[in-house]
């Protein structure tokens, strides 16, 4: 069996880009989407028309912010831009770092939802945080949410399912790593057992991601500028008991 090794961390948003769609599909963000796009509606102090998601990878979520909002949307992974653009041909697509970007317009919205968690500094993690609060009106809503917080990670947490779509069956399994619980930062580790047309090959990639104490992001926010609700994020498909703090910042008018 062939066995393919990234030497680059994040294959997944590169040449395994194609995979994203099988093996996180576009349905399991409805949900989530629906929810987040409630809270947006009740907690902003304007009308909500323009969005703007940044990390929005293949636009999975785009799919139901669209339905709600006129959506900007932007992503430093060319592949996965181009995925989304197919999928939301109405939305629009630009490249640009959640750190550094800066449009000539300002939203009603700002959302970092699942790619938040790339960011590995407290530095990089407040540069995200005034990029939100540059581009958000007054009264507006920036709407993110916290997967690891620092003191409650679960070392060596190991998942997979498996999906298929055609001739192709992935089975996808992502374990969760943390080698110094002292640093700002764990890995994250993707195996994938392709078989197309029955013909296996196994593939590896290294995601590195940020891991901070809760009081560091609230107290980050409020540096920014941002007041802050906590609301409990929680899923049909999560298991009992299971939520991720969900901060709802408004920027004051
Ligand atoms: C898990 S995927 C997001 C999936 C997305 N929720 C969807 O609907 O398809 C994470 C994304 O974050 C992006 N990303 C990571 N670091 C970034 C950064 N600094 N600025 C912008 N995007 C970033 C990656 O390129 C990747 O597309």
């Amino acid at each position: 069996m062939k066995i393919i090794s990234g030497k680059d961390e994040r294959r997944l948003y590169s040449d395994l880009a194609w995979t994203w769609p099988i093996i996180s599909p576009v349905e399991d963000y409805i949900e989530e989407t629906e929810l987040f796009s409630k809270l947006i509606k009740e907690h902003s102090t304007i009308e909500v028309n323009t969005l703007l998601h940044l990390g929005c990878g293949g636009g999975h979520n785009d799919y139901t912010f669209k339905k709600h909002f006129k959506v900007t949307s932007a992503d430093i992974s060319e592949d996965m831009l181009t995925l989304a653009k197919k999928l939301n041909p109405e939305v629009n697509y630009r490249y640009g770092d959640m750190r550094t970007i800066r449009l000539e317009e300002k939203f009603d919205v700002v959302t970092i939802l699942d790619s938040i968690n790339y960011i590995k500094t407290v530095e990089n993690l407040q540069r995200t945080f005034i990029t939100a609060y540059e581009h958000l009106k007054s009264g507006g809503v920036f709407l993110t949410f916290v997967e690891q917080i620092a003191g409650k990670f679960k070392q060596n947490n190991t998942t997979y399912s498996t999906h298929s779509q055609g001739d192709v069956e992935i089975t996808f399994i992502e374990n969760c790593y943390d080698p110094d619980s002292n640093d700002t930062n764990y890995e994250v580790t993707f195996i994938y057992l392709i078989r197309v047309g029955g013909k296996p090959e196994v593939h590896t990639d290294r995601h590195l991601c940020g891991i901070f104490q809760l009081e560091t992001w609230l107290e980050l926010l409020k540096a920014t500028g941002f007041k802050v609700k906590q609301v409990k994020f929680t899923h049909s498909t999560f298991t009992e008991g299971e939520s991720y703090p969900m901060l709802i910042c408004i920027k004051p008018l």
